[in-house]
This record gives C-alpha cells, sequence and structure tokens, in this order.
C-alpha cells in the first residue's frame, strides 16, 4: 500500500474504473472530431494525468498545448477569480479547441476560460472533464462530458491535488478531513 493511501477516507474510483471510462471519452471524442485535427488544451496541473492518457486513447490526430491557471495556494475551495499564470503557446484562432479539465466544481474556471477562448476566434470548444461536482457550483456551467460526478467531498489523486500533493495516486480517493482541518 502506498504511503498516501492512508490519508484517504475511501477509494472513489480505481485505476481500472478510470481506464474504463477515459476509454468511452476518447470514443466519444473521436466521433464527434471525425475529419477534424483539434488543439488538445490541459489545465494544468491538475488534468494532465488525465491529459495524457485521454489524449493517447484518442484516435483522432491532435496537437497538445498547456496553460496553468492561479490555484488554491494550499486550501479546500476557490477564490472565484483564477488568473492566467502559464499562457498557451499556440494560437486557437480558428481552431477547434478540446479543453481538459480535472474538476469543474464551483464552475468560475471554466467560465473565465470559455470567455478567454472563445474572445481568441476559436472555431468551436468542447469541454471534457475527469470529475463534476455539481453541489458547489456557483456559476451556471458545465462540461460538455464528465466522466465521473462527485459530491461535496474533497477529492484527490490522478493528478488533482491537496497543497501539491496526492497528485501521482494511480485511482481517485476521498481526503480525510483530518487532513485538510488540521
Ligand atoms: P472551480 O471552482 O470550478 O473554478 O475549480 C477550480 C479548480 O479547483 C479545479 O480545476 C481543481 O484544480 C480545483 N479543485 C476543485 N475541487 C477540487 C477537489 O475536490 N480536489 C482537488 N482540487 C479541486
Ligand atoms: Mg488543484
Amino acid at each position: 500500500m502506498r504511503e498516501q493511501e492512508k490519508d484517504c477516507e475511501r477509494i472513489l474510483f480505481s485505476a481500472e474504473e478510470i481506464a474504463a471510462e477515459v476509454k468511452k471519452a476518447a470514443a466519444w471524442l473521436d466521433e464527434r472530431y471525425e475529419g477534424c485535427e483539434p488543439i488538445a488544451i490541459s489545465v494544468l496541473k491538475g488534468s494532465v494525468i488525465f491529459f495524457c492518457d485521454l489524449v493517447r486513447a484518442m484516435k483522432t490526430p491532435v496537437q497538445m498545448d498547456f496553460m496553468t491557471l492561479s490555484s488554491y495556494g494550499g486550501g479546500t475551495s476557490s477564490t472565484g477569480m483564477p488568473k492566467i499564470v502559464m499562457d498557451l503557446s499556440a494560437s486557437v484562432e480558428g481552431r477547434d479547441v478540446l479543453l481538459v479539465e480535472d474538476i469543474v466544481d464551483s464552475g468560475h474556471t471554466l467560465v473565465k476560460l470559455k470567455q478567454l477562448l472563445s474572445g481568441r476566434g476559436a472555431k468551436s470548444f468542447t469541454v471534457v472533464s475527469l470529475l463534476d461536482k455539481p453541489s458547489r457550483r456557483e456559476v451556471d456551467v458545465k462540461a460538455d462530458y464528465s466522466c465521473f460526478t462527485v459530491g461535496n467531498e474533497f477529492i484527490v489523486g490522478y493528478g488533482l491535488d491537496y497543497d501539491q500533493r496526492y497528485r501521482n495516486l494511480p485511482f481517485i480517493g476521498v481526503l480525510k478531513r483530518e487532513i485538510y482541518e488540521k
């Protein structure tokens, strides 16, 4: 057992369950993007593990780009106004954009990204999120495709962190309250 597994109250989705859902998401995208070569954007750092598995499961040719937004800075709730820390290297003008997110929580990050990228002239915009946490939504926004829905709990693993830790856990779990309430 991994040392960090003890900090999880329970495992929500195993590596095998995740892999099966990633395959389904990739098939959904392949159908949607037939004949296209989208630019796939990973919103760092949370989506990077999902992103790498997803693009490799897709048969559609994709270009890859990365963007880093400001995060919680150690807490467990969003400040509402994410800022760009590292921008994309390529232009999205006239491109089919596939945005890959780790989780849609309050929804502020996704709203901001949608505004930003449509302002840059993207031709189409599709959002795939590993997780959806609808109970915490503060703005009316949704991914076009989510692999899993979770409740109002703090999730770690498979890219998701608490204070930059737990990202390389191969499963998705609920972090024990005592870890972030101490
Ligand atoms: P937003 O509240 O929808 O803007 O989400 C902002 C970001 O907060 C997400 O992209 C995640 O990186 C992070 N986040 C939200 N909920 C969780 C969680 O349960 N665990 C880890 N990170 C989270
Ligand atoms: Mg995070």
